[in-house]
C-alpha cells in the first residue's frame, strides 16, 4: 500500500504519560482529506505500523496532529514514539480511513476514556463547527493525565465538556446510568476507550433501553487475556498441507512467518482486521476486538496475530 512522507513539524507532552505530534506534508501539497473518527497508519521504524486517530479538526488539510499514550505493556509502537520521534523526522504514513464515522443524529453524546479522547475530540470539534448539538463526557485517572485540557478550555464548545477524574470526588464521577436515562431518543452515543470503559458504558447504554444501532464505539485495543493457560495446537495451510506447532506465547502470525509464510500485520494486537485469514476447518479462539460477535460464531475467519484455536488443528485457508 502506498504511503504518504510527512514530517513532524512538533512533539510535544499532552498530558503525564502521553506525546502530540504536529506532521505535516512534506511536498506542501495538501494532506488527503478526513472525517471525524479517521486514523492513519504510522510507519513507527523497524518494520512496525501503529494506528493513530487523528484528532484535530477535519477541515484542516494543512496538517494530521495524533497524541500517542506511553503504554506500559508496549510491543514497540509507543515507546519508538514517545522514545525515538524527534521533531524534524520523516514519517511515512498512510491516507486516512475511518472505522468509527459520525451519523446522521438529532443529538449526540461523546464518551472519551483516557487516551479514547483522539477522535472524540475531532468529533466535537466537526460537531461545534456544524453548530450540532452534543455533550461530551471526558474521563482520566487525573488531571495531570487529561491531554488537551487547554485546548479545550479555550474552544467555542468548552461549555458542552464534562471532566471527570477517578481522582477526584466521588460526585463528580461519571454516573453513565444516570446520563443514559437523562438523554432520550434521537441521541447517538459515540465512545471510545480502554475495553472495561467501553464494555462498562455500552452494557449501561444497553440496560437503559438504548438500542445497539445508536451505540458507536471504537477500541484501542483488545482486553488483556490470562495467557497462562495457553496450550499448543497446530495450524494447516490448506494450500501447501503444510503443518506447523503453535506453542503457548506465540502466535500463528510469527509461527508460521518463521516458516516463510506471511501474512500482513499491523496493529498486531485484534483491532485493525489487516491479518484477517480464512479458516476452513476448525474453531478458533477469538481474541481480537476487530469482528462483531456473529462474524465471531460463524468461525470462517480469525485474526492470526493474536487468536489462537479452541482445537487441536485449525485449517487456514492460505
Ligand atoms: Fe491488526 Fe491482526 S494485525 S488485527
Amino acid at each position: 500500500m502506498s504511503t504518504i512522507p510527512v514530517v513532524v513539524q512538533s512533539k510535544s507532552v499532552a498530558a503525564e504519560g502521553i506525546m502530540s505530534f504536529t506532521l505535516v506534508p512534506q511536498t506542501g501539497i495538501d494532506l488527503p482529506a478526513f472525517e471525524a473518527g479517521a486514523h492513519i497508519d504510522v510507519h513507527v521504524g523497524h518494520g512496525l505500523i501503529r494506528q493513530y486517530s487523528l484528532c484535530n479538526a477535519p477541515s484542516e488539510r494543512h496538517r494530521y496532529l495524533i497524541s500517542v499514550s506511553l503504554e506500559p505493556q508496549s510491543r514497540g509502537g509507543s515507546s519508538a514514539m514517545h522514545e525515538q520521534i524527534c521533531a524534524g523526522d520523516i514519517l511515512q504514513i498512510s491516507a486516512p480511513r475511518n472505522h468509527f464515522p459520525l451519523v446522521n443524529a438529532e443529538r449526540y453524546l461523546l464518551l472519551a476514556g483516557g487516551i479514547g479522547i483522539t477522535p472524540i475530540l475531532c468529533m466535537a470539534e466537526h460537531l461545534s463547527a456544524a453548530n450540532a448539538d452534543f455533550e461530551m463526557h471526558y474521563c482520566t485517572r487525573s488531571p495531570e493525565r487529561t491531554a488537551f485540557r487547554s485546548q479545550i478550555a479555550d474552544s467555542t464548545y468548552r461549555d458542552r465538556v464534562h471532566f471527570h477524574h477517578d481522582s477526584g470526588e466521588a460526585d463528580q464521577k461519571l454516573d453513565f446510568g444516570r446520563l443514559f436515562s437523562k438523554l432520550g431518543r434521537g441521541t447517538h452515543v459515540f465512545l471510545c476507550g480502554p475495553t472495561g470503559f467501553i464494555e462498562h458504558a455500552t452494557n449501561t447504554a444497553r440496560a437503559c433501553g438504548w438500542p445497539d444501532e445508536v451505540i458507536h464505539f471504537e477500541y484501542f485495543s483488545a482486553a488483556p487475556v490470562d495467557a497462562s493457560g495457553e496450550t499448543s495446537f497446530e495450524v494447516r495451510v490448506a494450500s501447501s498441507g503444510n503443518c506447523y506447532v503453535v506453542p503457548p506465547g506465540q502466535t500463528v502470525v510469527s509461527v508460521l512467518a518463521k516458516h516463510g509464510v506471511e501474512i500482513p500485520v499491523s496493529c498486531e494486537a485484534g483491532v485493525c482486521g489487516t491479518c484477517l485469514t480464512g479458516v476452513l476447518d476448525g474453531q478458533p479462539d477469538h481474541r481480537d476486538v476487530f469482528m462483531t460477535d456473529e462474524e465471531h460464531a460463524r468461525n470462517d475467519q480469525f485474526t492470526p496475530c493474536c487468536s489462537r484455536s479452541k482445537g487441536d488443528l485449525l485449517v487456514l485457508d492460505l
